[in-house]
């Protein structure tokens, strides 16, 4: 079982957005695939797939945890929580092919472990130098934030190293990318080239901004789920391929059979 921690602090750069696309591909494509929703805030994966079982849509079997913090009475905070390792291994030995973890903009305990039990940990940033500066800015630089996702994830890297385990794979998700080039995304993606030299991440992975995918937590329709009347549109079967790309990235040998055996 693979799991995907979807993250970084910064609200809004689409985290539940690819969770919400890839858990379904991954359904679709006959993958037995759990998700976890650790944004106590807004809860908006879980919504998402409240609406998808009320409409019977197909969709990940979901769990959502609550508040841990409150439990923690006086205490300092704990830097792991200890209540995902057990969730993950249930769902291993359950026979689950992958577990989809959406994260919330902060620093919770619950979300560092998140980040250390992962195989794969996805960024999604839109092509703007907020965004960019707001999870790759380095510690003491001008423009770094007061929680620093990238000094996270080398911490939670150097982690998993002194336990002798393999360090995850890192991918960053362009989203909302236009289809129009402009000069601000030229220079975004020259300096997400260094970047991912410098900060240790693999290639970026892009997904077009799509009135489709704004609509998701209307009726929880993806472009995974054919309309009654069977039409898909153009940006709809385009949005399909794009997500499926980033399946087959993430999940590589099963994804990869099923995928060739749906084409
Ligand atoms: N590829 C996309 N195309 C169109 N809208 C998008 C796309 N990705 C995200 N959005 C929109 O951007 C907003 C923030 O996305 P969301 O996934 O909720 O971010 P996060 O979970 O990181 O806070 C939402 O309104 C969402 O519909
Ligand atoms: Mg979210």
């Amino acid at each position: 079982m693979q799991v995907v921690t979807i993250s970084g602090f910064k609200g809004g750069t689409g985290k539940t957005t690819v969770a919400s696309l890839l858990g379904v591909a991954a359904v679709k494509y006959g993958l037995r695939v759990a998700s976890l929703d650790l944004d106590l805030n807004t809860r908006n994966l879980s919504s998402f797939l409240t609406l998808r079982r009320a409409s019977r849509l197909q969709s990940p079997d979901h769990v959502m945890l609550m508040d841990l913090e409150q439990d923690v009475r006086g205490g300092a905070k704990p830097k792991h929580s200890g209540r995902l390792e057990p969730l993950i291994r249930m769902a291993r030995m359950d026979g689950y092919d992958l577990m989809i973890i959406d994260t919330s903009s902060g620093n919770l305990a619950e979300d560092a472990e998140a980040h250390l039990l992962a195989d794969v940990i996805l960024t999604p940033m839109n092509e703007s130098p907020s965004d960019m500066h707001g999870l790759f800015a380095p510690v003491g630089s001008a423009a770094a934030p007061r929680i620093n996702y990238r000094e996270m994830i080398e911490t939670v890297r150097f982690d998993r190293k002194r336990a002798g385990l393999p360090v995850q794979r890192w991918h960053v998700v362009m989203n909302r990318v236009s289809s129009l080039p402009s000069k601000i995304g030229g220079v975004i993606n020259d300096r997400m080239a260094d970047l991912a030299k410098e900060v240790g991440f693999e290639a970026v992975w892009r997904l077009r901004d799509r009135v489709v995918h704004r609509a998701l937590a209307l009726e929880g329709r993806t472009v995974f789920d054919t309309p009654a009347d069977g039409k898909l549109t153009m940006s709809e079967l385009s949005g399909r391929s794009e997500v499926r790309s980033l399946l087959a990235l993430i999940d590589r040998a099963p994804a990869r059979q099923q995928l060739s055996q749906a084409a």
